[in-house]
């Protein structure tokens, strides 16, 4: 249906002009931004941010993204950190860009097909194994989710890496999740270790639960995934321990420099920090060699005997091999707290993890 010209001319003629506030518009003397040009790993946020400072301290209790003009009238939308170094770590802009660039999907990218039936005790323990690390990869998502909405958009950094490690771990869950089905096998029984576990969940403070989670749970994570081949008998789960031991480096690695960061700026925060890490690493540090004595995660650990072992006849070899991984979980833990500062721990170490060190290397 055509527009009668009569309305027309009264729409387009008793409107008065909208009265438009432009003042975003005016030029910013403080800021002048330079043009930016991609560098060779493309538009990163290194060479965006290049030449500016990101302030130790900020004001921060509303949405106000770093570098924009702050509102009188903005509403508060949190109670956010105020200092950098609560929530910083100088690897986070590149662990993100990382993380985007590596993506991989379960459904395409791991060979399913190589996946051939087992004996049914060893498909159990790839079963039980499975279920384990679905749980512990939900709560590798639950944890640091809950510290977003106290990391101020100032450090928007850390806040998008660890969206991106929410994400891996999602990936982490569902294909670990799909292994346990593709055999026909299923999920078996829940693990007992909600009070080892849980305490990552009952950090009270972003530090705390990146030094527990970051550098001690997924470290230890990630060693077992290292040792893959111990644990894997076809292509598809070599794939799914290799992808999912690359995603877990950068969650170790965002744990280490912040650890770092904490040591190198804030100093005191030493004996605090020794004190998260006498917390989480009692309840796992059991001597699993001793009779009756089983670790927090006893279904865990006699998963990994059998399939190390090569089943249930062979769990003695399989228990040898728990030792190996445990040993090296111990080891490479205690590298990275020298990496981040904190070599002192070697002394402090709980008494049964401390006998499994291997002599500093220097
Ligand atoms: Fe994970
Ligand atoms: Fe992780």
């Amino acid at each position: 249906m055509a527009i009668s010209p009569d309305l027309l001319h009264k729409v387009s003629t008793e409107e008065d002009p909208p009265e438009l506030d432009l003042s975003w518009l005016q030029p910013r003397e403080a800021q002048q931004v330079e043009r930016v040009r991609a560098g060779r790993r493309g538009m990163t946020f290194d060479e965006v941010e290049r030449g500016r400072e990101v302030p130790d301290h900020v004001n921060a209790f509303t949405l106000r993204p770093r570098d924009a003009r702050r509102r009188e009238d903005a509403v508060r939308t949190g109670q956010y950190y105020s200092d950098k170094s609560d929530v910083w770590s100088e690897n986070a802009r590149l662990l993100y860009e990382e993380a985007v660039q590596r993506q991989w999907s379960s459904a395409t990218d791991i060979p399913w097909e190589k996946v051939t039936p087992l004996p049914d005790d060893l498909e159990r323990a790839m079963c039980q194994l499975c279920t384990f690390l679905t749980e512990v990869e939900f709560i590798a998502g639950d944890a640091p989710a809950q510290w977003l909405p106290k990391i101020p958009n100032d450090y928007y950094e850390t806040k998008l890496f660890i969206l991106s490690q929410i994400m891996d771990e999602a990936r982490h869950l569902d294909v670990f999740r799909k292994r346990a089905f593709v055999n026909g096998g299923g999920l078996l029984s829940e693990g007992q270790s909600g009070p080892s576990l849980r305490i990552i969940l009952d950090a009270k403070d972003f530090t705390e639960m990146s030094a527990i989670m970051h550098v001690f749970a997924e470290g230890f994570v990630q060693s077992l995934f290292r040792t893959g081949e111990l644990v894997s008998f076809n292509e598809a789960e070599k794939a799914i321990y290799r992808l999912c031991a690359q995603d877990e480096s950068r969650h170790l690695g965002f744990g280490v420099m912040h650890l770092k960061y904490i040591l190198d700026t804030v100093p005191e925060r030493r004996e605090e920090i020794h004190h998260y890490l006498d917390q989480v690493e009692g309840p796992l540090s059991l001597d699993i060699t001793q009779a009756g004595a089983s670790g927090a995660t006893p279904f865990f650990d006699e998963a990994i005997m059998i399939l190390a072992g090569g089943g249930l006849k062979g769990v003695d070899k399989g228990a040898e091999r728990l030792m190996e991984v445990r040993k090296k979980q111990v080891n490479e833990y205690m590298h990275r707290l020298e990496v981040a500062g904190l070599g002192e721990r070697r002394d402090r170490m709980n008494p049964f993890f401390r006998s499994l060190l291997d002599p500093p290397r220097n």
